[in-house]
């Protein structure tokens, strides 16, 4: 039985998705593609620009126009890609708490997402590629081999992220990140289009108590069980 040459892990914001999918793909030697740097870096765009995020037309000519690049780790400054939007390298820009504000408002117009899963499916229709996302397992790529759901409670997921932060350098509250992670859910789960959920064939991983060694075992022995 072969390996899934396409790997979908889904799962809310700072479940360790690109953590797995990290140790996942070098283990695979797959690509590792993490498709939140996407509506990101149309929100960093539209910011930057001035665009009113909460006018949709507008937002979406961005997502249309906008030419993102992901690219292997150039730096080692913790980075897992390097993101490029119009040759300028935005991989920190993207998590900038502006970004994180917006960014579930911006990824629930129609239009972006239309743009977004088209250039999504065009990679991994490539295989050989881990895919991190909300709508991989489900929209994006329902014929993967293996779709994992990661999850763990709100606020062991703000406090994973405010340590990231903090490790970065950057002068954050945990309240604020909580509060703003609360939203984000909310946002992400009740859209109309592409709602974040575990697809009926996911197995969904608690990785509440887990680390991230214990949650990549859990994923290989699913891995071994899988087939393309
Ligand atoms: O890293 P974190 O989990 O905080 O967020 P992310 O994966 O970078 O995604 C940022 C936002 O993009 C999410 O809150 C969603 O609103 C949106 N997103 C999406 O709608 N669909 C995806 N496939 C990936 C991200």
């Amino acid at each position: 039985m072969s390996v899934a040459d396409v790997i979908a892990i889904d799962g809310p914001a700072a479940s360790g998705k690109s953590t797995l999918a990290k140790k996942l793909a070098e283990y695979l030697q797959y690509l590792f593609f993490d498709t939140g740097v996407m509506y990101r870096a149309v929100t960093w765009m539209a910011l930057k620009r001035g665009v009113e995020i909460l006018d949709e037309t507008a937002i979406t000519a961005v997502a249309e126009e906008i030419q993102i690049d992901v690219q292997p780790p150039s730096v080692s400054d913790g980075r897992l890609n390097d993101v490029f939007v119009d040759d300028v390298d935005v991989t920190w820009e993207i998590r900038q708490s502006d970004v994180e504000a917006n960014v579930s408002v911006v990824s629930a117009y129609a239009g972006v997402r239309l743009a977004m899963t088209e250039q999504q499916r065009r990679i991994g229709n490539r295989k050989r590629v881990v895919m991190v996302g909300r709508d991989i397992g489900t929209i994006v790529m329902p014929n993967a081999g293996l779709k994992i759901y990661l999850d763990a409670s709100v606020e062991e997921r703000a406090r994973r992220r405010y340590l990231e932060c903090i490790e970065r350098g950057d002068d954050v509250e945990f309240s604020e990140i909580l509060d703003s992670m609360k939203e984000r859910d909310r946002i992400d789960s009740t859209r109309q289009i592409a709602p974040l959920k575990p697809a009926d064939d996911a197995i969904v991983i608690q990785s509440e108590d887990l680390d991230a060694d214990q949650v990549f075992k859990e994923a290989l022995s699913l891995l071994n069980g899988s087939s393309s």
